[in-house]
């Protein structure tokens, strides 16, 4: 067991011999500040608090019966009612002991493993994915990573949006204005073409509007003609996400788009009425406000003009089509009945927030049973921004296409490793230029708190120093490059003792500890963010070391192939914490 697991176990052990009804599963250790030790807890705080206890003299008679002289040195009470634990160095030693073997990389599966369904990525049809996609790409893909690597069980689904009323006018520019050709040269570009061809035609002319949507009706009533014409807009989309999910390696275990839900639509809406949950308003059905909540956290209320209006969840337009809101209704029942999920994350755009707001209350008040067992969240995201603080586009004001994105990341990143190792071999550096282009594309947007607006910056994102994802696959391959010079690799699996005394040798050591523990906050709070802070911090602690502490020059052969175990045990927990974000590695750069 990994050491703040044991402090965490004995302190709750502690505190029910003392409280016997308390909810000990609040009682959690945290890495701090090493001023004041290496683990701290702030439960007995909270604890205190609700039960109208000192929190001091909690502290103390929790600390009466606290055992963990095996793991720490003595145990302080500090400020309000802290308890700070700083590891022995035994411990210390024999966790990275049992790394070295093998036996963990300083994380443990969880105990009681989840389902949990994450709906990330889901770009529309016929539109070419743009550089707002690699939020949730990325970062849906970097959680369910993480998700997996602690033993849940894991379904990706991609939801992608194949079935909406783009359709009415794509169809009408297919059947009326198509350029074969250029279909066949770039099938988004002209389908892009045609949609936005027909959407200036209806913004004037009221008699297309209408020719867009009958075909639209014609499309969802069944027609052969416009079926055929739509599996092959869909199939023309679908090669252009698989090439860039191939680029950024992406998978889905399912992508079951917007259409698959057609069939069951005109049910939700009639569950809907009979129940009294919705009702019709101005010829289309929609939910309301039940008055529940105060309006300021109302998602069926706005304001306008200091007035509280109704915003429904609208389930069936006037003209009998479906919305957004019925399908994802429909998509909850689906995923719950096929799967049930402890949990179902989106993870999409802060902008929709106001959508899944009224999703989430609208499927708890439809079918509340079932909305006890699954937690729905939404994991919102910020834009991405321009240095002029506008959302970022290109020079002609046009938005970026992620396909020309990343092939500008690695131009930009081989121009770098050529300048830097132009001695390596051509086919070598274009793979080292494609892994630290994509990484620092993927890097650069999981840093940020996500849901803080970023701004762009190729200068930034391929810097060598600093936070970014050439510095860490930088590190990784430092590392790497201490193995080639040494003559007997092996000689450090085969003698694992080791030997932590100096200083940077123990920073070193305990952060990689924590290695665990980061992926375990990464996954209950759905931020990749302190992933990728605590790889940068290894690589800080792993450069102090390296510079104050001679490896393959070391004093004896004791303390080189301990350090050299300490080097091997970096380089795997960041390949490993690199892999967990989706970012490949080089063994040399
Ligand atoms: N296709 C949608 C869009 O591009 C995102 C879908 C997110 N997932 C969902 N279940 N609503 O805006």
């Amino acid at each position: 067991m990994l050491p703040h697991k044991k402090i965490e176990s004995a302190l709750q052990a502690a505190v029910r011999e003392l409280l016997p009804d308390a909810d000990t599963s609040i009682i959690l250790v945290r890495p701090c500040d090493p001023k004041f030790g290496d683990y701290q807890s702030n439960a007995l705080m909270s604890l205190a608090k609700t039960r109208k206890l000192n929190p001091r003299q909690l502290a103390t008679d929790v600390l009466a019966k606290l055992d963990v002289s095996e793991v720490c040195e003595k145990v302080e009470i500090a400020g309000a009612g802290f308890l700070n634990f700083r590891l022995k160095n035994s411990e210390l030693v024999k966790n990275l002991e049992a790394a070295v073997r093998g036996e963990h990389l300083f994380f443990v599966k969880a105990a009681s493993p989840k389902t949990i369904v994450v709906d990330f990525s889901s770009p529309n049809v016929a539109k070419p994915m743009h550089v707002g996609h690699i939020r949730s790409t990325g970062i849906g893909d970097a959680l369910q990573r993480s998700l997996r690597l602690l033993g849940h069980q894991v379904i990706t689904d991609n939801h992608i949006g194949d079935w909406g009323t783009q359709f009415g006018k794509l169809l009408l520019g297919w059947k009326q204005i198509l350029d074969r050709p250029a279909l066949e040269r770039d099938a988004i570009a002209e389908l892009e073409r045609l949609y936005k061809t027909v959407n200036a035609e209806c913004d004037a002319d009221p008699t297309r509007l209408d020719a867009a949507k009958s075909e639209l009706v014609k499309l969802q009533a069944g027609d052969e003609e416009n079926l055929r014409i739509w599996r092959e807009m869909v199939k023309l989309s679908q090669v252009q996400f698989d090439t860039i999910y191939g680029r950024l390696r992406v998978k889905f275990d399912v992508a079951l788009g917007e259409s698959f839900y057609n069939p069951w639509l005109g049910e939700v809406v009639a569950s809907l009425l009979t129940r009294g949950l919705a009702r019709e308003s101005e010829g289309a059905v929609g939910v309301f406000s039940d008055g529940s909540l105060p309006p300021k956290e109302d998602p069926f209320l706005v304001n306008r003009d200091g007035e509280w209006i109704a915003d429904p969840a609208l389930v069936r337009k006037s003209d009998g089509g479906f919305n957004y809101m019925t399908t994802d209704l429909a998509t909850i029942d689906y995923r719950l009945k096929t799967w049930s999920p402890d949990e179902i994350i989106y993870v999409v755009d802060d902008r929709q927030s106001p959508h899944f707001k009224k999703l989430f209350i609208t499927f708890t008040r439809w079918q509340p049973d079932a909305a006890k067992k699954v937690k729905l969240v939404h994991v919102g995201f910020g834009k991405i921004m321009g240095d002029d603080g506008k959302p970022f586009k290109t020079r002609s004001g046009d938005t970026v296409k992620l396909g020309d994105l990343l092939d500008e990341a690695e131009e930009r990143a081989l121009q770098q490793v050529t300048e830097k190792s132009p001695e390596l071999p051509e086919a070598q550096r274009e793979e080292i230029a494609r892994v630290v282009g994509l990484g620092a594309v993927k890097y650069a947007d999981l840093l940020p708190n996500r849901q803080s607006d970023y701004i762009f910056s190729w200068d930034k994102m391929l810097a060598l120093q600093g936070n970014t994802a050439p510095y860490l696959l930088y590190a990784y391959a430092r590392i790497k490059s201490i193995f080639r010079k040494q003559e007997h690799p092996e000689a450090r699996i085969q003698n694992p003792e080791l030997i932590l005394a100096a200083s940077e040798e123990i920073a070193l050591a305990k952060h990689l500890l924590n290695f665990g523990l980061t992926l375990e906050a990464v996954a209950d709070e759905f931020r990749p963010n302190y992933l990728c802070n605590y790889l940068f911090e290894v690589a800080v602690h792993f450069s102090r070391f390296f510079e104050n502490c001679p490896v393959l020059k070391a004093e004896s052969d004791a303390v080189r192939h301990s350090r050299l175990a300490l080097c091997d045990l970096t380089a795997r927990v960041l390949k490993q914490g690199l892999e967990t974000l989706g970012i490949e590695t080089v063994e040399q750069m």
